[in-house]
């Protein structure tokens, strides 16, 4: 890549905190709403942010600044709120200066971590792999590994679903990123298992997150990464000598070229790698947890979709095209609608800037958030009720622009957005043709929202076999 990355920031707690209060103190006023430090309210907030928000909006309004730790951020909620942010003034804020920053200890320079030129030529150079057709084959990968997970299922007993889609979504993105089987003694299985004990930091508590010492989350996330980064840059140097080439995604940002022509290099092509598999891997498995959960709360709606499946004769890849089974992907708009799992896009303004009337200061931390959007009851009716009609193509039509931002907007709306609904769609369409899960009567849905929002104690389900269909999926025993 020509252009030189962005510079390094600083991971020294003490130097962000006295960095972020000095900022604060020179961006001036902020919008109304609760700009007193209270450790209540930040733990509230870490806990389950959601009616929190919703309450801040029904007192101030779409534009409000809440404390959270120890600094104000301003939140900015509603389908035109979404829209200023993402789309029509998205160049007056930077995802890197956000809490977006927080990532590149682990993540490096890659597509979630950086602004500007060196993000659009990045993006452009990347596009290629995300194109349609480069998914219709990486759609074969999707619903071979769905379909070998599921014949696994025992067909009675209990599991903890949100677990068993993790392991599931790991071994699709090790496959499709990397060409590796992550279950196979060797590169696949190690990066699986260091990935995942370096993202453990993320979900650890605020406190611990800051804390530098021998022993703690940060010293073993960078043992973790140091162990992945080895991996990663053996498994791009072995590629380049051997030229040896396959349909996973990093023989394709090997052969990438930026407009002047220029490679990737291998720091660059780690980073994206990393920031792929960060992104992709939660995303979906809390997604195919929570359709689930809900399908076990509404039996209707279970009903129609097992009647639409059992329809649709053998089922196969083709079926990972979003217009094949109409039902299905009503049922995970829903459910991307009440569940998005990257609930928030954390930014910082460069400029300041006046919106519904409201004076916002520059330099501040400004983010979008589609989870309260989602719920907010002059758009989507009844929000709490799990409705997969709402997006029946008329219904969809009407809805305002910025209204339902599951994967973002503009030009940095999410760029594995066919990969992860391929995936998703193939999971539950396999897991809800074969087997019933029913959620036990005594759990409780706990929310955890970092790094993205998931079931925080995992999904146990009771399974029952669905009486053998007619058609049963191809392939399938
Ligand atoms: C159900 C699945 C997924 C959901 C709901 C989702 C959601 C999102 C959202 C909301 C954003 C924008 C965040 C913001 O505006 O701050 C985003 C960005 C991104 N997503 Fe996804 N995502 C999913 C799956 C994936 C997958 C499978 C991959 C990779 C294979 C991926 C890679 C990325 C990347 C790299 C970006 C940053 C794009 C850029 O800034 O140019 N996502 N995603």
């Amino acid at each position: 890549m020509s252009l030189a990355p962005p510079p390094p920031v600083s991971t020294n707690p003490v130097f962000r905190l006295v960095d972020d209060l000095r900022r604060e103190v020179r961006a001036g006023d902020f919008p109304p709403g609760h700009k007193r430090f209270s450790v209540a309210r930040t733990k509230r907030f870490a806990q389950y942010p959601l009616p929190l928000l919703l309450d801040m909006y029904e007192r101030y309004g779409p534009v409000f600044t809440l404390r959270v730790f120890h600094g104000n951020v301003v939140f900015m909620l509603g389908p035109e709120a979404n829209h200023y942010v993402t789309v029509s003034h998205a160049d007056n804020f930077r995802w890197r200066e956000g809490h977006m920053g927080e990532l590149i200890p682990l993540l490096g320079d890659g597509l979630l971590t950086i602004d500007g030129d060196f993000h659009r030529r990045s993006r452009k150079a990347m596009l290629p792999v995300f194109h349609r057709e480069r998914i219709a084959k990486s759609a074969e990968t999707i619903f071979e590994e769905a379909r070998v997970a599921v014949d696994d299922l025992p067909g009675s007993g209990r599991f903890d679903l949100y677990h068993w889609t993790r392991r599931l979504a790991l071994r699709i993105a090790m496959r499709a990123l990397f060409g590796l089987d992550p279950d196979r003694a060797g590169r696949g299985f190690d990066a699986a298992r260091a990935f995942e004990d370096a993202l453990a930091f993320y979900s650890r508590d605020y406190f611990l997150q800051i804390a530098r010492g021998p022993g703690s989350p940060w010293r073993r996330m960078h043992k973790a990464r140091a162990a992945l980064d080895r991996l990663i840059l053996e498994e791009i140097a072995r590629r380049r000598t051997t030229g040896e080439r396959g349909d996973d995604l990093l023989s394709l940002l090997l052969d990438t070229r930026d407009d002047d022509g220029h490679a990737l290099d291998d720091a660059h092509v780690r980073d994206e790698v990393m920031t792929l598999l960060f992104a992709g891997h939660d995303t979906t498995t809390s997604t195919v947890s929570f359709l689930f959960h809900e399908l076990s709360h509404n039996p209707d709606v279970r009903e129609r979709l097992e009647e639409e499946l059992d329809a649709a004769g053998a089922l196969g890849a083709e079926h990972l095209d979003g217009s094949a089974l109409p039902y299905l992907e009503m049922t995970i708009d829903e459910t991307l609608r009440k569940y998005p799992p990257a609930w928030i896009g954390p930014r910082r303004s460069v400029h300041s800037f006046t919106f519904a009337g409201v004076q916002v200061p520059g330099d501040a931390f400004v983010n979008y958030c589609s989870w309260a959007s989602h719920h907010l009851p002059h758009v989507f009716a009844d929000p709490a009720a799990f409705r997969p009609e709402r997006f029946e193509p008329e219904a969809r039509a009407k809805l305002p622009k910025g209204a339902y931002v599951p994967f973002g907007g503009g030009s940095r709306t999410c760029i594995g957005m066919r990969f992860g609904q391929a995936e998703v769609r193939a999971i539950a369409a396999l897991l809800a043709r074969r087997l019933r899960l029913a959620v036990p009567a005594d759990y409780r849905l706990r929310i955890r929202q970092m790094p993205t929002i998931g079931p925080r104690d995992g999904l146990p389900v009771d399974v029952t076999r669905r009486e053998r269909t007619t058609a049963p999926a191809r392939a399938a025993a």
